[in-house]
């Protein structure tokens, strides 16, 4: 959005507030059920009161007419959003102007904040002098207090900014890799996906082409059609905005490789050799080895992030009938830190981030704005499902997943994709299923992890597990660990082999807890989306923002003591989830053998 529009948008708000707090000073406020006739909007502890009159002014019968029906209702859903105190921080800003003229004179703030013995002897003239310019008084006071309120939070602001964190022990270098690396890799883009052209997809900095919000299922701005595996650009533009970039190696705590290693791979997956799908990364490999930033400590103080599944690249033989590359089979990268939508659980250098869903919001409103959307939101069925059977998986349990909620409809609702099926692709129709509903099972398909479970997050629909492996051991920087806060686990081996009814269970929860889940499900959302990488949040870390803690301390970690490579690696899932590999409940989760269920097969669904 351009400067002007926004400063449009924001005038008409402030307009609007002031029409609100007119109207409920004018009216006795029915909506807001006064005990009292002074009515306060919260905020942090501070109020900002806004005093109520008996007074009734020509305009108000008409401004009583024009607030009826569902101008009420709007108004309501207004007065809700303004609420929101950072609403109204931001407001700040636009309204000082308005709010200087209104300001009393100094003299006359002093008779009214304090009173002297002589103007308490004089108080009953006093009285009728207020009395004569009681509006104008009234006035005074609400805009004056509004002021107050506004030069506090204002105040308060600027010492945050003072206090901000410094830079030192944050700072990334980013390697100037050869466009090979990267750049050219996205002029390939048709060749990225044999049955779709992915190329629209890079559009806006890899969000994808803007989403409108036509059915109002969407909010009005923030919204891309993005693809699932366009991460690793989304991430490398978000890095040109990162605060503490450095071009002196030798002071950056963490160096960045802007390598684009899912959009490499995925040209060469499908009737290509061996040799083609490693030729980049095996390039790669040998020019970080001959720059001197690798001789500080080979390699260990670099990370990449990859778009794709960790499956991807772990090729264990040069049979070209296997799958992917063995870039992560390579030296140089086992030494390097690895960000990744899916995280392997036997291996211990990489992390599971999450997919990129279609929100991309460019500020803290329109996270907050979706948030109370997504409070309200009525949610008519019990749980839902988006997605296609695995008939080519063994032991997969989406096809009884699917004849469950098929026999439990309408408590279940189901969006079920295939080649033929483009609802199941359609931003706006998978919002919408998951918005309308109190849970959504999040079963694994090729592999543990899907973008759905994001997309259900998003839309404030409590995710259904059915392995830890989907989530709790993948993205431990941005989920809680105590899972239960957030989510419901269903043992697989219990919807498979024991017929556990998967209505039962989720019915069986109380409602207090479904709310209390939902709850901290919304309170997750700044955080497992990418924000705009044209634009900046100033009171939330977003999923970016996560990731880079993560890599500092890890790198932090790292730079302490070598024994985070100490245990065994195949218990790096316990490890790194609860710091120990002793004997553990989900150890039958994560049997090795389990391993390589890994194409992603041409009907991927989201
Ligand atoms: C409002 O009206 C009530 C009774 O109608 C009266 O007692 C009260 O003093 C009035 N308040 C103001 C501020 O005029
Ligand atoms: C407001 O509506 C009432 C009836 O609902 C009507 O009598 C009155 O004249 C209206 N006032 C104005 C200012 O339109
Ligand atoms: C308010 O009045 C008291 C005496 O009544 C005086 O001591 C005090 O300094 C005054 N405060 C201001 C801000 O003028
Ligand atoms: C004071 O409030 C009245 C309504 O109560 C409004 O019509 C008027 O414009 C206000 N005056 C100022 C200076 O804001
Ligand atoms: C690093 O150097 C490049 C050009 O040499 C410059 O454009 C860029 O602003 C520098 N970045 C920082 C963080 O100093
Ligand atoms: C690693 O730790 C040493 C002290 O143990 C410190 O001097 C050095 O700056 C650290 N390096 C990085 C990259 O943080
Ligand atoms: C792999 O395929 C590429 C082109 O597709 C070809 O040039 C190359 O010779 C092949 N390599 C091997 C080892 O077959
Ligand atoms: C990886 O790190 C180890 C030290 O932990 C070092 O011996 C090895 O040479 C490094 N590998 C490469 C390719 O630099
Ligand atoms: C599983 O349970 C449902 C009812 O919950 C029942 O209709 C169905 O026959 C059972 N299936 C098996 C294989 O036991």
């Amino acid at each position: 959005m351009d400067h002007t529009s926004r400063y449009r948008i924001k005038i008409g708000v402030v307009l609007c507030v002031f029409f609100i707090c007119w109207c409920v000073m004018i009216h006795n406020v029915k909506w807001y059920d006064l005990s009292s006739p002074i009515t306060a909007f919260r905020h942090q502890g501070n109020t900002v009161e806004i005093v109520d009159t008996n007074t009734t002014h020509p305009a108000a019968t008409e401004s009583e007419n024009s607030t009826t029906g569902d101008d009420k209702t709007k108004v309501d859903d207004e007065i809700d959003w303004i609420k929101d105190t950072t609403q109204l921080q931001a407001l700040e800003e636009e309204l000082e102007p308005v709010l200087e003229k209104f300001k009393p004179k100094p003299e006359e703030k002093k008779r009214k904040h304090n009173k002297t013995t002589n103007e308490k002897g004089s108080e009953q003239m006093e009285e009728k002098r207020k009395q004569k310019s009681h509006d104008r008084r009234v006035n005074e006071t609400t805009i004056e207090k509004v002021a107050e309120q506004l030069g506090r939070q204002r105040t308060e602001r600027r010492r945050h900014r003072s206090t901000k964190r410094s830079c030192s022990g944050r700072y990334i270098y980013v390697h100037d890799l050869p466009a090979k690396f990267n750049d050219d890799i996205l002029d390939d883009c048709r060749s990225f996906n044999k049955w779709q052209n992915m190329c629209p997809s890079l559009d806006n900095n890899g969000l994808g082409p803007v989403l409108g919000n036509s059915q109002r299922v969407l909010s009005r701005s923030g919204w891309y059609s993005t693809n699932q595996f366009l991460l690793e650009v989304i991430f490398r533009n978000r890095m040109k905005q990162y605060e503490c970039l450095t071009n002196d190696s030798s002071t950056a705590s963490a160096i960045y490789v802007p390598y684009f290693a899912g959009l490499d791979v995925s040209r060469y997956l499908f009737d290509h050799n061996t040799s083609s799908r490693d030729a980049i990364s095996l390039d790669l490999a040998e020019w970080l080895r001959k720059r001197p930033e690798w001789e500080i400590n080979s390699g260990k103080n670099h990370f990449l992030v990859i778009g794709r599944i960790t499956w991807d690249f772990r090729r264990d033989t040069d049979d070209d009938d296997a799958w992917g590359s063995k870039l992560m089979s390579l030296p140089e990268f086992k030494n390097m830190t690895i960000l990744t939508i899916e995280k392997s659980p036997w291996h211990n250098n990489d992390f599971g981030i999450p997919y990129p869903t279609y929100f991309h919001p460019g500020n803290d409103l329109q996270i907050i704005d979706w948030q109370n959307k997504m409070k309200r939101q009525r949610r008519r069925a019990l749980f839902s499902f988006a997605g296609a059977p695995r008939p080519g998986v063994e032991d997969s349990i989406r096809e009884k997943i699917i004849e469950q909620c098929v026999a439990s409809i309408p408590k279940c609702r189901l969006l079920r994709c295939s080649y033929y099926n483009l609802k199941c692709y359609q931003p706006i129709d998978v919002m919408r299923l998951f918005q309308n509903s109190v849970f959504c099972l999040q079963p694994p398909g090729d592999s543990y992890t899907r973008r759905s479970t994001f997309d259900s997050i998003l839309a404030g629909c409590i995710p259904v597990f059915f392995t830890p492996g989907s989530a709790y051991i993948q993205y431990i920087w941005h989920l809680p660990r105590d899972f239960h806060k957030y989510s419901v686990l269903i043992d697989e081996e219990d919807v498979h082999h024991k017929n556990v009814s998967i209505e039962h269970v989720l019915s069986q929860i109380p409602a207090t807890k479904v709310a209390e889940m939902r709850d901290e499900v919304i309170r997750l959302i700044p955080q497992v989306v990418y924000a705009d990488p044209k634009s900046k949040l100033e009171k939330f870390k977003d999923a970016f923002d996560l990731s880079v803690d993560g890599v500092l301390e890890r790198m932090d970690r790292l730079n302490k003591s070598e024994s985070s490579f100490d245990f065994d690696e195949k218990s790096s899932w316990k490890y790194l989830l609860f710091g120990s590999v002793g004997k553990h409940d989900w150890d039958h989760y994560f049997r090795y053998s389990r391993n390589q269920k890994v194409k992603k097969s041409e009907t991927e669904d989201n």
